[in-house]
């Protein structure tokens, strides 16, 4: 009998559901929540809200596109955390409830793992996975972590941010600049036509293989208090340069510590993941410096690399399949590594 896996994913402001099929995604809905661009962020409050109106309908199309009823469900995989709490507690309630009616168990899933893993998300046009053990790149909104990953479910960092994440400084800057949140898609838009060599930020000197990124956010503020009290228009006659030579300067930060880790812990194979892997020069940046390296580059397609419920249903796949299923008293976390 097939194994059929529903993931939802809750975690921040996408309310999303997935249905995997032995291994293959039927189908993925995301339903992102438009409330916050108003407030330049996300409202936690407003978030949750969201979240109670969107589930169903979100959890009903995933369900119907995947031409599968709620009764051929083995398991409902969702995400325990990090995340924001209350918006957690409405996909963790969820899963529970639509479990204990259908009699099905429960699998909890780390969000940073289900980043990780949305390299295994295989459609019926993609069939190809890495092998382990490989090395991760994971760049989100939160976090910016080297993993090296030795099975579905270990995974040790090998270096994180001590300050932002890459996603902090795309969109913190951004937000200076006037651009709307999240800032990342917008910087790599404007990216494209600018010169990513007309302004230096510094970066940091810090030891090991953690990373740093408010420097480069002090450095990047600086630059526009110097400039714009010599030309109150400078940001709008600059943008694309700006946005070119920050998102320049973060690609360079992040490989300077990927080249360090892979001298320390060669590897046949690397993977990027998280929102910030979505970005244009990331992707051609990591393809290049795995292809110099001899090593392979694991890309994901764009949709899985911002918050999805096709890494939750595939992360929880991998515990299926251990009978790996949690506790139905098991409450959501807000803050956690890997
Ligand atoms: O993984 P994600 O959806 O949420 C977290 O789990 O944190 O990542 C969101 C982050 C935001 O900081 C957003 O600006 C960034 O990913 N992002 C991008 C791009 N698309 C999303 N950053 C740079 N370029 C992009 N194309």
């Amino acid at each position: 009998m097939s194994k059929i896996i529903l993931g939802i994913e809750s975690s921040c402001d996408d309310t999303s559901a997935a249905v995997v099929s032995d291994g293959i995604l039927l189908s993925n809905v995301i339903a992102s929540q438009k409330v916050h661009e108003a407030y330049g962020g996300v409202v936690p409050e407003l978030a949750s809200r969201a979240h109670i109106q969107n589930i169903v309908p979100v959890v009903s199309e995933a369900l119907r596109q995947a031409g599968v009823s709620k009764e051929q469900l083995s398991a409902i995989a969702f995400t325990r955390g990090p995340g924001l709490l209350g918006s957690l507690l409405v996909g963790t309630s969820f899963a529970k409830g639509l479990a204990i009616a259908l009699q099905i168990p429960v699998i909890d899933v780390n969000h940073l793992h289900g980043h990780v893993l949305a390299q295994f998300v295989r459609t019926a046009e993609t069939d190809e996975v890495p092998e382990f053990p490989f090395m991760c790149l994971l760049i989100s909104g939160g976090n910016s972590q080297i993993i090296m990953v030795k099975s579905p479910s270990d995974m040790e960092i090998l270096g994180r941010t001590i300050d932002d994440a890459a996603g902090e400084a795309f969109d913190k800057c951004a937000k200076v600049l006037g651009l709307p949140y999240p800032g990342g898609p917008h910087i790599d838009r404007l990216a494209a036509e600018g010169d990513p060599h007309r302004f230096k930020f510094a970066k940091p000197h810090i030891p090991g293989l953690d990373y740093s990124f408010s420097g480069l956010k002090t450095s990047f503020l600086y630059t526009l208090r110097d400039n714009l009290r010599k030309d109150p228009d400078f940001i709008t006659n600059n943008i694309a340069d700006l946005a070119a030579s920050l998102q320049h300067t973060i690609i360079e930060i992040l490989l300077d510590k990927l080249d360090k880790a892979v001298k320390e812990h060669p590897v046949k194979q690397l993977a990027i993941g998280g929102g910030v892997s979505a970005n244009s020069g990331v992707r051609t940046a990591i393809e290049r410096f795995c292809a110099e390296r001899g090593i392979r580059a694991w890309i994901p397609p764009r949709s899985f690399t911002t918050d999805n419920a096709a890494m939750v249903a595939i992360a929880g796949y991998f515990k299926l399949l251990e009978g790996d299923y949690a506790s139905l008293d098991l409450p959501p976390y807000s803050r956690v590594t890997i």
